[in-house]
């Protein structure tokens, strides 16, 4: 078994300077990274906060008996999420590398890993900037209260129908979504991420608190609260694990090397447990606050019982884009509370596609020896190729299908289902038995002997045996 030392991180650069990293440098005078612990904990909870939560979530713990899976969902985010949460910033400290440097750092051997983990965001952020497109186009059709989606004599099933099968309409949408993530990165670690981070969390919180204040408000949302909250332990079954699991995978941004990343602009001196608690603190109160706006919602529209739990059913985009429009428009003030709530899910999309575009270019600039400039724009690139495919995917390339998936269900499932728990499995392998496993857990500065105990049992056995789970899962059930 290869042990291979990790290079310390080296002093920070001095704040304003950003210059490239020639290919092959160390990890010593890296980069320019977050201000202050608070920047980074906003910039990496920006990043966990995202569809997942906001669209994801409500409809999983809708699905899956809601007060089980929150508990299910709270159990697991302690022990499993926190564990895995630290561990890939300490590997982004420690080695003050992005993707491909940190795995190489670690273990020459796995430097494959590495390109492994690259391909998941490069994946991902295209089509998810189709569906941060299709926000902005819903946050505007609100604003301007179009009247094919509200009123008396609208159809949101076929709005949204005719609004993703058209040739151009959601292209210029995912056209301005990615434009607009792209201008942030190009700022910069701290003029650019650190600073929307910091405007969009604070206002993202505002929003949410204010919506679900409105949504419980609302005529018969108690009964939804009650879904939500009290658990029913009949309910539970082995797939309300699996999908907890699943879902707090995708939330926590994990194995998709984001972490990784921001966790290689950390400082040295700020604290990765109570920043990672922190993170993982904001993560689940935003989803659940997102369920509270969503599910009372729905039972009060609905009028509650069986037609609620119906509603609640329809899964995936349909949610989000057919059954809350229609359950805003039936509320005192809808449009607005629909402009304002398709405004919350455009600053949490956004802070999701920056994260996860700034963990591409950072490979760019630190193996090809690229400025941020022209590395955003190859980045750009290539989210326009496989954004545009995905987009057309539901309209002139409809035919383009795979065991009934769309274009995008297919990068979707591939990132997911496939390559993430891939990923997460390696990560757990190499970094518990394959590099210095003692160095690590004195970068997330454990000291007690029965926490570090813990922690490698976690890293060792138990994450990799649970993301085996979601993997097969993953693989089995659509076959
Ligand atoms: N954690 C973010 C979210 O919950 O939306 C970001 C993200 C996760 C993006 C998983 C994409 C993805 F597949």
């Amino acid at each position: 078994m290869e042990q291979e030392n990790i290079p310390v991180q080296g002093a920070e650069a001095p704040a304003g300077q950003e210059a490239a990293v020639p290919a092959g440098q160390g990890a010593a005078k890296q980069k320019h990274g977050f201000s202050s612990k608070l920047g980074f904990v906003l910039a990496a909870a920006g990043s966990a906060v995202g569809l997942g939560n906001l669209w994801r979530f409500p409809y999983l713990a809708a699905k899956y008996g809601g007060g089980i899976f929150l508990l299910c969902y709270v159990l697991l985010a302690v022990t499993f999420g926190f564990s895995l949460l630290v561990l890939e910033i300490a590997i982004g400290r420690k080695t003050g590398k992005g993707i491909i440097g940190a795995f190489a750092a670690l273990n020459k051997k796995f430097k494959w890993m590495g390109f492994v983990c690259l391909v998941v965001p490069v994946i991902i952020v295209p089509y998810y900037c189709v569906i941060g497109g299709w926000v902005v186009k819903y946050m505007w059709a609100f604003l301007v209260g179009d009247s094919a989606l509200l009123g008396a004599a609208a159809d949101s099933s076929a709005y949204f129908s005719s609004f993703i099968a058209n040739a151009w309409q959601p292209i210029l949408f995912f056209l301005i979504f990615a434009g607009v993530t792209v201008a942030v990165v190009v700022f910069g670690v701290q003029k650019g991420i650190e600073r929307v981070s910091k405007i969009l969390m604070p206002l993202l919180a505002a929003v949410s608190v204010f919506l679900a204040i409105y949504a419980c408000c609302q005529p018969g949302a108690a009964e939804g609260l009650k879904k939500l909250f009290i658990p029913n332990f009949s309910d539970f079954t082995y797939e309300t694990l699996l999908a907890a699991l699943g879902q707090l995978f995708y939330s926590m941004s994990l194995a998709m090397g984001i972490m990784i990343t921001y966790g290689s602009y950390m400082k040295k001196e700020a604290n990765i447990q109570s920043s990672a608690r922190q993170i993982s603190v904001c993560d689940t109160l935003f989803a659940i606050f997102a369920a509270m706006i969503i599910i009372p919602s729905i039972f009060s529209a609905t009028g509650g019982g069986a037609a609620a739990e119906d509603a609640m059913a329809q899964s995936g985009p349909s949610l989000m884009f057919v059954v809350l429009p229609q359950v805003f428009d039936g509320m005192a003030g809808g449009r607005i509370i629909g402009t304002v709530f398709f405004l919350l899910v455009f600053f949490a999309a956004l802070t999701s596609s920056i994260s996860l575009v700034e963990a591409v270019v950072a490979v760019l600039r630190e193996n090809c020896g690229m400025k941020r400039g022209p590395a955003c724009l190859i980045v750009l690139g290539i989210m326009l190729a496989l954004g545009i495919l995905s987009s057309l995917g539901f309209g002139v390339l409809d035919m383009v299908q795979l065991g009934g998936k769309s274009i995008l269900d297919m990068f979707d499932y591939a990132a997911n289902s496939v390559l993430m728990p891939l990923v997460a499995i390696g990560t757990c392998v190499l970094a518990g038995f394959f590099t210095d496993t003692e160095s690590l857990l004195d970068e997330i500065g454990m000291r007690r002997k029965g926490y570090r105990m813990y922690f490698k049992v976690m890293i060792r056995y138990i994450a990799p045996l649970c993301m085996a789970a979601i993997l097969i899962s993953g693989i089995v059930n659509p076959l």
